[in-house]
């Protein structure tokens, strides 16, 4: 692989594009300044002479000098040049926001003009333009077990083309043909919309995630989806047979005093009918007596019962 990738620079060179890959190219990031260097001390020595920043072709600044003073400047959207920029020979040119259509891959290039040296370039800054992705939009769509789990990933609004990586628990890379990614320039701003689908067999608990990288601005952009734990599901559990606890416990509270509530009626229905049965046997001078020791003894028992259940 990187044998190929060598001969294909190589066959590139011979095409004559080596020397523009090898150029130094500034980059620029969409709506934010940049500022393209060129220096030339030399322009210190003349008294009049003009000075253009172009474009391929079209004049991007153009500044003019007679005997060291400054009586002409143009610059189209704002670019500009610093003010002190003839005594310090500091030419950069400062364009206030990056555009991608109008800048990206475009060539700028500084000219000086003067009588002694008619439209020499000192000067080529090429100039090359990216776009941060929007943070990837994570959706997961985990089915029973035993079927795929479906992944998409969505993110917008960069450039160049970005390349999307996928982890299963952070580590592992999805299988082979498990991805399916679909990037597409919008056609009047030629920002990216990246689309990345994801279908594997993976238990819930996995985490997956998905990264956006744009190499040229060094980005990584990555959202995560975490597993559902068992966790959750143990607590409902527990939850669920704390309720029943408490509900048998109040069943067999309410039962228990049901049954000694009817011991107490069916021991004194009982105690009724022996006081009945001994007031027809007894005299009635005995009678109250023997009455105190049967409810002594009839409470005891009661007690006895109680402490049974
Ligand atoms: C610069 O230009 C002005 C006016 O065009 C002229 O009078 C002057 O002599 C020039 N200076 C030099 C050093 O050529
Ligand atoms: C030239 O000026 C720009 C700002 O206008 C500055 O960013 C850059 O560092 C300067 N370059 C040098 C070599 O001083
Ligand atoms: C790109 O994505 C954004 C946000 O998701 C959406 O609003 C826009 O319509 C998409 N553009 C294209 C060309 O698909
Ligand atoms: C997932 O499992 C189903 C059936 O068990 C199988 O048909 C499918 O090929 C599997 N997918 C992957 C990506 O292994
Ligand atoms: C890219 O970013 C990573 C972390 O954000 C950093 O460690 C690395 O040095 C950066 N590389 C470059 C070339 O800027």
């Amino acid at each position: 692989m990187p044998v190929a990738l060598w001969c294909r620079g190589l066959l590139l060179c011979f095409l004559g594009l080596c020397a523009c890959m090898e150029e130094e190219c500034v980059l620029g990031v969409v709506g934010q300044p940049v500022s393209l260097p060129c220096s030339y001390p030399q322009l210190l020595s003349l008294a009049n002479f003009s000075i253009e920043w172009r474009k391929e072709d079209e004049v991007v600044l153009r500044s003019v000098w007679r005997d060291g003073q400054n009586v002409e400047e143009l610059g189209v959207n704002s670019a500009t040049i610093s003010d002190d920029a003839e005594q310090t020979g500091n030419f950069s040119l400062e364009l206030p926001t990056v555009d991608l259509m109008e800048h990206n891959n475009q060539t700028f290039s500084f000219f000086i003009i003067s009588e002694e040296n008619p439209d020499t370039e000192v000067c080529s800054v090429c100039l090359r333009v990216a776009a941060s992705f929007s943070s990837p939009q994570l959706e997961r769509k985990d089915a029973a077990d035993g079927k795929e789990a479906a992944f998409t990933c969505h993110s917008s609004g960069g450039f160049p083309k970005p390349s999307v990586l996928w982890f299963i628990n952070s580590t592992e890379m999805p299988p082979e043909g498990s991805v399916w990614t679909v990037a597409q320039p919008a056609p009047d701003t030629l920002l990216y919309n990246v689309t990345s689908h994801l279908k594997v067999n993976i238990s819930k608990a996995s985490s997956v995630s998905c990264t956006i990288r744009n190499p040229p601005i060094n980005e990584s952009r990555t959202s995560t989806s975490h597993g559902t734990q068992d966790s959750p599901v143990r607590s409902r559990a527990a939850e669920s047979i704390w309720i029943f606890s408490t509900g048998l416990c109040v069943v067999v509270g309410i039962m228990v005093v049901a049954g000694v509530v009817y011991q107490i009626h069916l021991d004194r229905i009982s105690k009724r009918k022996k006081r009945e049965f001994q007031h027809q046997q007894q005299e009635y001078r005995g009678y109250k007596r023997r009455h105190l020791v049967i409810e002594e003894t009839d409470t005891v028992k009661l007690e006895s019962k109680e402490t049974d259940v």
